[in-house]
């Protein structure tokens, strides 16, 4: 019987854990008995044939890197048609009968694409940001939540020996998941994010609030969404007499060793994503729900709303004096 191939590749943002989730995905195949090939630079690669074989050593020391070894971009030629049928045309000419994509909802629209134009894809959801709906752990994550938290701890240091506010921006596009969980970590007196309603005036009135009872620094958490770190800097300032400071975190936050959850998560998906298509499956996406591995259509997922964790926002909001 002829012997199958299988692609993989990463797309859009790179996310720590990336490497982990390929690793997972060709040592799976190979053991299936699947050729595998890389595809580099996201559906770039696909669109203009950079693949590169794929053998167990090839996935070797990778599991604890950031980034992604098959590299990663963003691709708007694979928006439109004539990009969607040269991919496909590239899969047909290499023999790969389906592909494995790790990224975010973006890529997730090329892959039901790409799925509808006979080449079967299954998804991975691997970005820093935790916005995928249909999924409650995206790869990244938590390693982008580690390296934030060092980070602002060590902001802190400053904030406290000078008695100052730090208003510091995390990354999250347009989520703020990250910023909720950050902040809470880092004792953030507030936490901006896009899902909240907020006014400047009842920000600045919890800083008052809690300098009255004896609070002498300050950290307030920004989602990227909300951005404006510098201007609201400036207008704490003006209003409460504190010195403040802005810092925005941006791309630290992409890189680094993958945690330990990071790691596992990626094992654990990049398995299943083989196992789908070992069975012919495509236009999935694996996710996560109630810590156990699931898969679901790629369109069915996409439509899904993310409910935002209220709940824990709340809980932020009474400890945060
Ligand atoms: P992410 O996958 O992290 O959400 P992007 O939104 O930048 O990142 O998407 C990554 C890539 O996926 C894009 O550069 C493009 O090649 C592809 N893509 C995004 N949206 C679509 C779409 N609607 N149809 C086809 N391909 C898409
Ligand atoms: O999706 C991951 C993310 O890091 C977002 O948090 C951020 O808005 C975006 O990517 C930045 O992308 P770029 O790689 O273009 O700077």
């Amino acid at each position: 019987m002829e012997q199958k191939t299988i692609g993989v590749l990463t797309s859009g943002g790179d996310a720590p854990g990336m490497n982990a989730a390929i690793r997972s995905v060709v040592r799976t195949a190979l053991k299936k008995g699947f050729r595998v090939v890389g595809v580099q630079r996201g559906y770039n690669g696909l669109i203009h044939g950079e693949l590169i074989e794929m053998n167990m050593r090839s996935v070797s020391d990778i599991i604890h890197r950031g980034g992604t070894m098959l590299y990663t971009a963003r691709c708007p030629e694979f928006r439109e048609m004539p990009g969607i049928l040269r991919a496909r045309d590239t899969c047909v000419k290499a023999g790969i009968s389906g592909v494995v994509v790790i990224g975010g909802d973006g890529s997730f629209r090329g892959a039901a694409d790409l799925s509808a134009q006979g080449i079967p894809c299954v998804g991975i959801p691997g970005t820093i940001d935790n916005d995928i709906a249909c999924t409650e752990y995206t790869i990244g994550y938590d390693t982008a939540m580690n390296t934030a938290v060092e980070m602002i701890d060590k902001l802190r240091d400053t904030a406290q020996s000078h008695d100052r506010c730090s208003v510091v921006e995390v990354m999250g596009r347009r989520a703020g998941y990250i910023a909720l969980n950050t902040g809470i970590a880092c004792g953030a007196t507030c936490i901006v994010v896009p899902e909240v309603e907020f006014t400047m005036d009842a920000l600045l009135d919890k800083i008052k609030l809690a300098q009255q009872l004896g609070k002498h620094h300050f950290i307030i958490l920004v989602a990227e969404g909300i951005g404006k770190v510098d201007e609201m800097s400036k207008q704490i300032e003006a209003a409460t007499g504190i010195e403040t400071r802005g810092t925005v975190l941006g791309h630290v936050q992409r890189g680094g060793n993958p945690t330990v959850r990071d790691r596992v998560v990626a094992s654990q998906m990049g398995y299943r994503a083989v196992e789908l298509l070992e069975q012919g499956i495509g236009n999935r996406v694996i996710a996560m729900q109630n810590s156990k591995i699931v898969d679901y259509d790629i369109q069915e997922a996409l439509q899904i709303k993310k409910p935002f964790t209220v709940d824990l926002y709340k809980v932020a909001d009474e400890i945060s004096f």
